[in-house]
């Protein structure tokens, strides 16, 4: 049953409605004038407000568009004299749900315009609940995972997702942590808004200000007109501040401010604007050492752990390699449309003795690798470090040796040796990238400073 606020100047139609109303089983509140309307209308969220146009001091076009401005979701029924005409119109441009002519139908008009309100409404809540429904379903199934460690990061999921607090995805390099972050958001009430990611790796300090917080018309040269930062367009939403580990100490200390105070401030303007920003930062480094080396500020960790999530590595994940495994081999034998079907018995073996040290995303490329090559309806899978001819360096963190490298009888220089390959893979991703260095960077799974620091190491441009 619906709640509805019922306003006219005149006691008698009030009255005759509310008594209607609450036969039906609804819930009526009745005012006599418009600025009590309005008041009503900011302390509660009705289903419906039917007002008359004609009354003293604040009318029924001010009700019409209080409520609107304050409650969209709020169906408004306008009541007009018989001998108004501009009304109308100006009513259903103003986002009256519907115009009523005062006559002797009033009452069996109000109604039937009511019942169709209230219908719409519960439509749209069913359907606003059917969608976050289904787009929980969704995200959480994108996570590949029966194992229990994937089970409880699932739940944890869903239950930090109800809330607004700020939360750390932390975890080796290539485990999920971005799928992660973006369940968090489409589980969470702010799904329908927006959701935006930023590497803070990627830019230099100035550059990643003004891409968080934007900039107003001459704050730099270049800066030729207003522009809205991404703390900005994630507005109602979340932003995610992906490898948050490679921001500097001073972006640390603007960070802080903007969770401690909801506010930003655009670079070169002094005007602070609100925000309402769910954050989630990501990283693959350990920073409370990272605290203890002085590299992270102490106060931004603290804030940033409120909810600290940890995604597991691969190699903790049981049989899950193998789910995964069989749903990326699916995945690229559509999109390259081959005939293969299934794992190789010998591969199955081969998969679940590997360790993974680059994880999920290092699986990924494997398998669509080997998709790449095959012919035949069995998949064989070559490990990352058997890759035909291929350097491939392990990850860090890997328990294995770097395979393929043996130790001349009388010795390397190691320092020079490392060096080499180094610059050498540098300039592979260079080319690979087509001189895109973010992406050269993502190729070797360096933060864009740490790629930068590197090209001018080996004095590559
Ligand atoms: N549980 C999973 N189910 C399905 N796909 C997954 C899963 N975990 C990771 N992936 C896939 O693996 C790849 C790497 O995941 P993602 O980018 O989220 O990792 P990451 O932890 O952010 O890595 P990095 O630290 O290197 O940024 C992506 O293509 C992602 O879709
Ligand atoms: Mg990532």
């Amino acid at each position: 049953m619906g709640y509805i606020l019922v306003c006219d100047d005149e006691r008698s139609i009030c009255t005759m409605l509310q008594i209607a109303f609450q036969n039906q089983g609804h819930r009526v509140e009745t005012v006599t004038g418009g600025e009590q309307a309005c008041r009503k209308i900011d302390a509660t969220l009705y289903d419906v407000v039917v007002t008359d146009v004609r009354m003293p001091h604040v009318n029924g076009m001010a009700v019409l568009q209080h409520s609107r401005r304050v409650s969209p979701e709020t169906a408004v029924i306008v009541i007009t004299a018989v001998d108004d005409t501009e009304v109308p119109i100006e009513a259903l441009n103003a986002g009256a749900f519907y115009y009523i002519r005062k006559g002797p139908k009033l009452l069996e008009d109000v109604l039937t315009a009511a019942a169709l309100a209230l219908d719409r409404g519960r439509l749209r809540q069913q359907n606003a609940a059917l969608k976050r429904d289904a787009a929980q379903h969704n995200s959480l199934d994108n996570l590949i995972g029966e194992s229990e460690p994937m089970r409880a990061l699932k739940q944890t999921i869903r239950t930090i997702a109800t809330t607004n607090s700020t939360v750390i995805v932390s975890g080796e390099s290539g485990t999920g942590k971005e799928l992660v972050s973006r369940a968090i958001h489409t589980c969470s009430p702010r799904s329908n808004e927006p959701y935006v990611s930023v590497n803070c790796g990627a830019f230099p300090e100035t550059l990643l200000e003004s891409e968080l917080f934007g900039y107003v018309k001459g704050a730099f040269t270049g800066a030729t007109s207003n522009k809205r930062g991404l703390f900005e367009l994630a507005n109602g939403g979340t932003i995610f501040l992906d490898e948050i580990s490679e921001t500097t100490l001073g972006m640390q200390v603007k960070l802080l401010r903007v969770l401690q105070e909801r506010c930003i401030r655009p670079v070169g303007g002094g005007q602070e604007m609100p925000v309402d920003v769910r954050v989630i930062a990501a990283t693959n480094k350990n920073l409370r050492q990272m605290v203890q080396d002085g590299l992270f500020r102490e106060d931004l960790y603290y804030r940033l752990s409120v909810i600290p999530v940890e995604v597991p590595p691969l190699r903790n994940r049981g049989d899950d390699v193998i789910l995964l495994a069989n749903h990326f081999l699916k995945k690229f034998a559509v999109q390259m449309s081959k005939d293969v079907v299934r794992l190789a018995p010998e591969s199955l073996q081969v998969i679940k003795g590997y360790d993974w040290p680059g994880n999920v995303r290092v699986l990924e490329n494997t398998i669509e690798r080997a998709v790449a090559m095959s012919y035949e309806d069995e998949l064989k899978v070559e490990l990352p470090e058997q890759g035909g001819g291929q350097i491939t360096p392990p990850a860090a963190g890997s328990a294995q040796g770097a395979v393929g490298v043996v130790l001349p009888p009388d010795g390397i220089d190691l320092e020079r040796y490392i060096a080499d390959v180094e610059k050498s893979l540098l300039q592979s991703a260079l080319r690979r990238s087509n001189g895109i260095q973010t992406r050269a960077a993502e190729l070797l799974h360096l933060s864009y400073r740490s790629f930068r620091h590197m090209m001018k190491k080996y004095d590559l441009s």
